[in-house]
């Protein structure tokens, strides 16, 4: 698929691009007018239209070679996911997390709450379809001896993931292999475990930061304080995080995967303009 044939029909909604000329609503502006003038001065008007529609044509056609026009998508297009169909939405109040309302995740490290994380995430590795890896905006691996089917992760369980291991960092009493150095304290055993969490912190402010939730966190008059004070537990647009667990375990990639087999396919994936830096 060419870049043009993917991304023109971005074109017609984007709303920057001028309607064609030969559109029925031009015709119909041209054909109004010329039915009520005279045949004297109908020479001189379509002079005049045909000037017109000269310089109307050679902007037309300037706008329609800048480059960035139809080889970059606009910011506002959602990028392919395999799991774009699995999103549905919910209203959600958070946890606020202090005493009176912690959620079920706040206990302490403990073999539970290690099997509950786990459930967040352990399935996170995807089998999709070379029809579904042709629409990513990243080339992705071809599974060795699955033909027709590409190795993936939906980024919220990698997200999971690494908050799993920033709590499991402090929590190093618990977790001796995820004791992390400080600057001033750096020690060779704890390279790995510091490089992962810090790794893992950028991540999520990473992520946090292109998610962003614009949820309304309020302030309400309490009586007891004689005071307004912040009110975490407000309702929240959420995805349904169930459904995009089903999605995941419904494809979740069951064979052990060999990174050491290469296979060529033919996907090309188009380039995307980044705004990051
Ligand atoms: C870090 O992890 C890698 C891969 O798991 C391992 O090969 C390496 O020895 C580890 N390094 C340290 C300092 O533990
Ligand atoms: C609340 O604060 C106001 C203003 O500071 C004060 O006049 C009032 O007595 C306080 N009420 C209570 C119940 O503490
Ligand atoms: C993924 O695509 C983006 C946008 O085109 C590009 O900037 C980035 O380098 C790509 N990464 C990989 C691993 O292909």
């Amino acid at each position: 698929m060419s870049k043009e044939q993917e991304y023109s029909p971005l074109m017609a909604e984007d709303g920057e691009t001028e309607p064609s000329l030969s559109s029925p609503q031009r015709k119909g502006i041209v054909a109004r007018c010329t039915s009520k003038l005279t045949r004297g001065v109908l020479g001189v008007i379509i002079a005049i239209e045909t000037i017109a529609l000269i310089v109307a044509l050679v902007t037309l056609s300037t706008k329609r070679h800048r480059p960035t026009c139809f080889v970059t998508p606009t910011p506002q297009q959602v990028l392919y996911s395999p799991a774009l169909d699995a999103i549905e939405h919910e209203v959600r109040v958070y946890n606020v997390g202090f005493t009176g309302d912690l959620s079920p995740f706040q206990i302490p490290s403990s073999v539970k709450l290690d099997q509950m994380w786990s459930d967040l995430y352990n399935f996170g590795i995807s089998r999709i379809t070379k029809e579904e890896a042709a629409q990513l905006p990243n080339k992705t691996h071809a599974i060795p001896g699955d033909p027709g089917h590409y190795i993936a992760e939906l980024d919220v369980f990698h997200n999971l993931h690494c908050l799993n291991k920033v709590r499991m960092a402090l929590d190093p009493d618990y977790y001796p292999e995820w004791r992390i150095s400080t600057t001033n304290n750096w020690i060779e055993e704890q390279k790995n475990a510091t490089e992962h969490v810090h790794h893992c912190i950028d991540w999520i402010r990473q992520s946090i930061m292109c998610a962003a939730d614009t949820s309304v966190i309020v302030w309400q008059w309490k009586n007891w304080a004689n005071a307004s004070l912040v009110q975490g537990n407000v309702a929240h647009t959420c995805r349904k995080f169930d459904k995009i667990q089903d999605w995941a375990k419904d494809r979740m990639l069951l064979k052990t995967f060999d990174p050491t087999v290469r296979i060529e396919d033919d996907i090309v994936v188009p380039i995307f303009h980044s705004d990051m830096s």
